[in-house]
């Protein structure tokens, strides 16, 4: 059955812009979503994939074609000895599907627990947080591309670095499923220190550190710390982490000796805390709330942009600009925004 296309419907995002798109969809099944691709090639528009809309910063009239993802199964592909291969599709919640692997004994990605949104957007940004970085568990991804051909993607075609992927430059490919590795053996991460602290600091709870007390750890931690979209609207952090040369860590540590820096991996350059130097100009005071009202820097996480007030694109975007007006100002870093601007 073809799907029931609809004119002027809202666009889901957990921002909370009043955002409507020219047409919109639901989909759940590959064709649904490949008689999606051949309608907006036929009248000619462009069709623009949504999961949850938990990482999208939408303009208030969006021109594209929004087609909702919504596949939902989940099937174990294959079992190895010391791991499975799970293949989840592209609407399938992301929380739920890591408390069920994680349930089921299968483990790896027990510290990406609560990170809203669904299964399929989880590649494109390769979401991370307590020290996992989702990649470490993906294997292949399976996409359609807007011809309406499949097309399946092995983990190093994939291009995967700190919240980047090859899918953010490919836009003319969607996201249908993708294959996990998950481990039957616990082997729980615990190198992020927010979460050695919550552990230790929880010690009666969390006696031994399994991954079901790391997912139960990362869920209390989050709580605490990062607003929940269903009560207050807000896409997660707002802004990725700076990567600087050396040169320009030198000068960062020059003009404030109290931030932290992190040495990347390549040995060539080092993460800088954007929380940290959003704090420094001033992101959570008093003054700024003032800028535009109705959007603000959350209380507990300077990093995490909430807009109350359900106000416009164009007012999420001018604090937005003001925040990273202020610390170019400061500290010449430009801070690069890390949801989707469509
Ligand atoms: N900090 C501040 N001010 C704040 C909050 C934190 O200075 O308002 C400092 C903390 O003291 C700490 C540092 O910032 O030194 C790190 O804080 P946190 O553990 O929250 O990490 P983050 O780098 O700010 C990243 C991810 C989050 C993820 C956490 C935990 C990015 C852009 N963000 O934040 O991801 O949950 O690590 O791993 O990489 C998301 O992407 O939507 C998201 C929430």
């Amino acid at each position: 059955m073809a799907p029931v296309i609809q004119s002027e419907v809202p666009v889901p995002n957990t921002l909370g812009i009043p955002a409507r798109s020219s047409w919109g969809v639901k989909v759940t099944s590959i064709e649904e979503l490949k008689f999606c691709v051949k309608w907006a090639r036929d009248h000619q528009v462009d069709l623009l994939p949504v999961g949850s809309g938990s990482n999208l910063v939408p303009q208030d009239v969006v021109e594209q074609f929004v087609v909702q993802i919504g596949m939902p199964q989940i099937e174990v592909i294959a079992e190895r000895s010391n791991s499975v291969l799970v293949r989840a599709d592209a609407g399938v919640n992301w929380h739920a599907f890591v408390c069920q692997m994680t349930q089921n004994g299968w483990y790896g990605i027990e510290n990406l627990a609560l990170i809203p949104g669904l299964v399929g957007a989880t590649p494109i940004q390769n979401v991370g947080a307590y020290g996992v970085e989702v990649a470490e568990r993906i294997v292949a991804v399976h996409v359609l591309d807007k011809a309406g051909d499949e097309h399946l993607l092995q983990r190093d075609e994939c291009e995967f670095e700190y919240r980047a992927s090859v899918f953010q430059h490919r836009r003319d490919w969607i996201v249908t499923a993708v294959e996990f590795e998950l481990l039957t053996q616990p082997n729980a991460n615990l190198s992020y220190p927010a979460l050695q602290t919550h552990l230790a600091s929880n010690k009666d709870k969390y006696k031994t550190a399994t991954p079901l007390d790391v997912l139960a750890a990362v869920c209390e931690i989050r709580k605490a710390k990062l607003p929940d979209p269903d009560e207050v609207p807000n896409a997660g952090s707002f802004f990725k982490n700076p990567i600087v040369s050396p040169v320009q860590a030198e000068a960062l540590m020059g003009a404030d000796g109290s931030l932290s820096q992190y040495p990347e991996p390549d040995g060539k350059s080092y993460k800088f805390s954007a929380a940290q130097l959003l704090d420094r100009v001033g992101a959570r005071s008093e003054a700024l709330r003032e800028f535009v009202p109705g959007v603000a820097c959350w209380d507990e996480h300077a990093l995490v942009l909430v807009n109350p007030g359900r106000c416009s694109h164009g007012a999420v975007m001018a604090f937005a600009a003001e925040l990273q007006r202020r610390v170019q100002d400061q500290f010449n870093v430009e801070l690069t925004l890390e949801p989707r601007v469509v």
